[in-house]
């Protein structure tokens, strides 16, 4: 039994009961955070990329907590240079580890990074016995197919603002081609550069796909059934 605790914009966490899970931790000046940064409580921080609506305040929440940051590794040396001697794991694209409520596999993303040398990334996270895919910032990507492939994906957490990723219509091909259960979109409304229609989305998807879309308030919870 998993739940997703949607924070706004690209920021989520996961949790089985035991162990927590954050994604892309962008809250301090995210004008949709349901949470501060001095407040959330997690084992692991997923960073898709350098940005910062995603590495946001990674590096300072692992101080606190003492989670274990997971990224590439240029990424990470960012994290490690604004609060030394937090915990890292990096990893890289088709990479994946085996982790105390299951697993993690680093997939490809089609965006800048926005730390030299670094790539942008997704995550496949095995939690719960649910197969949750993240695809972080991203274009869509004919290989998404085979992300549905290795894994049977039971929720998709696809960005869907368009300008800086993909927008309406990609990424209800994109759940299409993942062949998701459900979806979940983020990545919208959170400045007028990326205002969404998300019902149009929700219906397009639905009509396309055999997912369900659930479209969540920053600070909703959603069981992952
Ligand atoms: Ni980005
Ligand atoms: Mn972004």
């Amino acid at each position: 039994m998993a739940a997703f605790h949607y924070y706004g914009h690209s920021c989520f966490l996961i949790e089985d009961g035991k162990y927590k899970v954050l994604a892309d931790p962008f809250l301090t000046g995210n004008p949709a955070a349901s949470i501060s940064a001095d407040e959330v409580e997690c084992d692991y921080i997923l960073v898709s990329h350098g940005h910062a609506d995603h590495l946001g305040d990674a590096p300072k929440i692992a101080k606190r907590t003492g989670a274990i940051v997971i990224g590439i590794p240029e990424v990470l040396s960012v994290c490690e240079e604004r609060e030394p001697g937090i915990r890292t794991h990096a990893m890289n694209i088709g990479g994946s580890i085996t982790l105390p409520f299951g697993k993690v596999r680093m997939t490809e993303a089609i965006h800048s990074c926005g730390v030299p040398g670094g790539l942008s990334c997704g995550y496949v996270i095995n939690i719960g016995n649910k197969n949750v895919y993240f695809a972080g910032d991203t274009s869509l990507f004919y290989d998404m197919k085979l992300i549905g492939k290795k894994d049977t994906l039971d929720y998709a957490v696809l960005p869907i603002g368009d300008n800086f990723t993909m927008g309406l219509e990609d990424a209800a091909l994109a759940a299409q081609w993942l062949n998701a259960s459900n979806v979940i979109p983020i990545h919208y409304d959170t400045w007028p550069v990326i205002k969404q229609d998300v019902k149009k989305y929700k219906e397009i998807t639905e009509e396309m796909t055999r997912a369900e879309v659930h479209i969540l308030k920053p600070g909703s919870v959603l069981e992952l059934a």
